[in-house]
């Protein structure tokens, strides 16, 4: 086997090209498949009754193992048949199931009874696609498989294929069935609310089933649809670690269970609370992705695989074709929010222009306020047209104002939505989700237009098209400010008004795709109240995610750890606003803020007519050196080398670029408590033979610290800093460059 086991990520290019090996086998004798990716391996075969049976995954086998033919799980005792025990690769609810089923549906005549065999299957470039029938009824299920030779990661997906005479109901559509035997788990989700996302959860898996999902329409503040599940031992760098993410910004369930045998059974897919969707004589249906990975040593581990796997396979690659050049590290930009709220005028962003080029600002974004009668947030939403009182002149003389100024422009939309208080809720009432007769319910005083009506999605995407045609537009951030309430579609027959959940979100991808292939340099933020809409689902589209409202400096930080379990900093915008700030009252340096955003895509959210020359010149020089470290930062390896969780004193995290020449270090104290210096901070992924100078971007080493050393000095003995660096809300960052 020429292939190493220990490919480096920095190396990961070099060990796919090296391999020889196909990434997906098939063996006709033992009926197993294998899929091999970069330190993993996954395995799975048809088993004696024809079902498809999950074998293995893990660390990478050799080439020369090899596994007899899966043979089904006994039933122990009456009351938990073969059927149930067995780790299905995609379960049909059906012959005795007790565990989430992949696929529940309900036949025209009545049956309910769903089992399904192996059938036939193709050997794809980097998977296969395995395709399942029911044992009596023309039902086929093509589960696709795919793995990525760098990561390891698996993409896995469904499509169900009705060849009856008649309709057949799907009342729950999973993407993908994982299964892991018994040991000790701890479970770990991402959980919130708005202005409060992104706290990583955990517990220890017990029996039974936890739920991680939203009912919402959207993605959610509430939960995030990635799971890691660590082997027992496991912490942030050490232990095995199984981890997924589904790709899907509609309603979505993760049920991780620990059945009676004590398997653990993770099953995610469309959410099949309120759930139908009729499947007509000769359709087919598609279910969305759900990417699953295995790490060796530890959470770090696996968001490292994650992040390089979400820059090269997830994000669009906007110069070219998907598969060209990486995305560019962000632009920093400066966004009017905070500043300004509803009341733009083109006075007032020009001068705000003007402050933001003067610190070296990239691209300029006016957000909510400039079109229909928006005053505040009870009218406007839906008409899309330039405010006269605000804007005399439309949008072109402010934009030309910001590329004079070096900067390119971007504007705020909320596309999906519609207030009551607008000329297109006047005229097409009927196009929000609502069942007649019923109130309306108003959240914001907005309602939800129906995006699965094809009359509502050709609307949205003309006023899209024309906006960034007659503009010179660079940039979306699309906004999306409520959850649903009353998701009925009255065009549609009762039995098939369900499968909204699916087409609004299907419709959404497709505008958002569309306007990719017109606009191929657009760039696009997704925003949904802060963190609503984030998933890898939304990612395939756009470029960044706004993660919350929340851009209290200090609650970032905690607010940054918990993202980046799931999330690359390379999508994780990050605005400096002003202090005292809103939301907890508390007074930050502009350096603290500075330093704190940095570890994402950097952005100026703040009234800069509001701050004076040394805040100007700290930002200023602070924005010149994140420029030069970025692509570190935000698309290197990271390591959170101390987590601001659990009320810590301090935290610290570090990046590595791809080549190991490159790392920076932030380091921030919350209060100082006992005179407690900070503690000394032993670096990693470090070339240990290679010597690195230490330079300053904010703050002191302790005196005696040498200017350069090895690798192996940074990582074994660590960085100590000065003991002045005592206080509250303090920060510090460093750069290390290999000579
Ligand atoms: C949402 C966004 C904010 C801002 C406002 C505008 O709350 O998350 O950043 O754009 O809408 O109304």
């Amino acid at each position: 086997m020429l292939k190493t086991f220990s490919c480096l990520l920095a190396l990961m290019t070099v060990c796919a090209i090296a391999s020889a090996e196909p990434a997906a086998t098939f063996d006709p004798t033992s009926k197993v498949f294998r899929l091999d990716g970069g330190d993993a391996s996954y395995v799975f075969g048809v088993n004696s009754r024809g079902e498809l049976q999950q074998l293995y995954w893990g660390g990478r086998l050799a080439s020369s193992d090899h596994f007899p033919q899966a043979v089904p799980m006994p039933a122990r005792a009456s009351f938990d048949s073969s059927y149930t025990n067995t780790p299905q690769e995609y379960a049909g609810w059906g012959a005795g199931l007790f565990v989430e089923p992949a696929l529940k549906v309900t036949f025209a005549d009545g049956n309910r009874d769903l089992v399904l065999h192996y059938d036939s299957h193709t050997l794809t470039a980097n998977g296969a696609d395995v395709v399942l029938k029911d044992i009596k009824r023309n039902i086929l299920v093509t589960l696709h498989y795919a793995i990525d030779p760098d990561s390891g990661i698996l993409s896995r997906s469904a499509t169900i294929e009705n060849r009856e005479a008649q309709p057949v109901t799907i009342e729950q559509a999973a993407a993908a069935a994982w299964a892991l035997p018994p040991a000790h788990y701890t479970l770990n989700y991402l959980t919130g609310r708005w202005a409060g996302e992104w706290t990583l959860t955990q517990e220890k898996l017990d029996p039974g089933e936890r739920v991680i999902e939203s009912r919402r329409g959207s993605t959610g503040h509430q939960t995030n649809p990635w799971f890691a599940i660590q082997s027992g031992n496991s912490d942030e760098n050490h232990g095995e670690v199984w981890f997924g993410a589904l790709a899907w910004s509609g309603s979505w369930r993760i049920t991780v269970e620990q059945d009676q045998l004590d398997e653990v059974r993770v099953t995610g897919g469309f959410n099949p609370f309120d759930f139908g969707y009729v499947l007509h004589p000769g359709q087919s249906f598609d279910t969305p992705v759900f990417y699953g990975g295995y790490a060796a040593n530890g959470l770090g581990s696996a968001s490292r695989l994650l992040h390089h796997f979400e820059i090269a396979h997830v994000l669009p690659h906007r110069i070219g074709t998907r598969d060209s050049a990486a995305p560019k590290p962000r632009p920093v930009i400066y966004n009017s929010w905070e500043a300004t709220e509803f009341n733009v005028d083109e006075a007032g962003q020009m001068a705000l222009a003007e402050k933001a080029a003067a610190l070296g600002v990239d691209r300029f974004v006016m957000d909510d306020g400039w079109f229909g009668q928006r005053k505040d947030d009870h009218a406007g939403l839906g008409d899309w047209y330039v405010n006269q009182q605000k804007f005399p002149h439309g949008l072109k003389p402010l934009i030309d104002k910001v590329h004079a100024l070096g900067m390119d422009f971007g504007l705020w939309v909320e596309p999906e939505m519609v207030n009551p208080d607008s000329d297109l809720y006047r005229k097409h009432p009927d196009w929000v989700l609502n069942f007649p007769g019923r109130p309306r319910s108003e959240q914001r005083n907005q309602l939800v237009l129906n995006l699965a009506r094809p009359d509502v999605r050709a609307y949205v995407l003309s006023f899209l098209d024309k906006l960034v045609t007659d503009n010179d537009i660079a940039f979306l951030k699309w906004d999306y400010n409520r959850n649903w309430s009353e998701p009925g579609w009255d065009q549609l027959a009762p039995a098939e008004q369900k499968k909204v959940y699916v087409e609004f979100t299907r419709s959404l991808y497709g505008i958002l795709a569309e306007l990719e292939r017109k606009h191929p340099k657009l760039e696009i933020e997704s925003c949904s109240g802060g963190g609503g809409r984030v998933d890898l689902g939304i990612l395939k589209y756009t470029d960044e995610v706004w993660p919350s409202d929340n851009t209290d400096p200090f609650d970032r930080l905690t607010q940054q750890d918990g993202f980046t379990y799931a999330y690359t900093p390379q999508v994780m915008m990050a605005w400096v606003t002003d202090s005292p700030h809103g939301l907890n009252h508390r007074t930050t340096s502009v350096t603290y803020r500075m330093l704190s955003s940095m570890q994402g895509s950097l952005g100026i959210g703040a009234n800069l007519a509001k701050w004076n020359d040394d805040e100007m010149a700290t930002a200023k020089r602070l924005i010149a050196a994140y420029h030069q470290v970025q692509p570190t930062i935000v698309q290197g390896s990271l390591y959170r080398l101390i987590s601001p969780r659990n009320g810590s004193e301090f935290s610290a995290t570090q990046t590595v670029n791809h080549d190991k020449s490159r790392s920076v270090v932030f380091l921030f104290i919350h209060s100082t408590q006992e005179e407690r210096l900070f503690p000394r901070l032993k670096l990693n992924g470090l070339d240990p033979a290679a010597e690195y100078a230490l330079t300053s971007i904010e703050g002191k080493a302790q005196a005696g610290t040498p200017a350069t050393a090895s690798g192996a000095w940074w990582m074994n003995h660590g960085l100590d800093m000065d003991e002045e660096f005592r206080g509250d809300f303090l920060a510090a960052a460093f750069r290390l460059d290999r000579r």
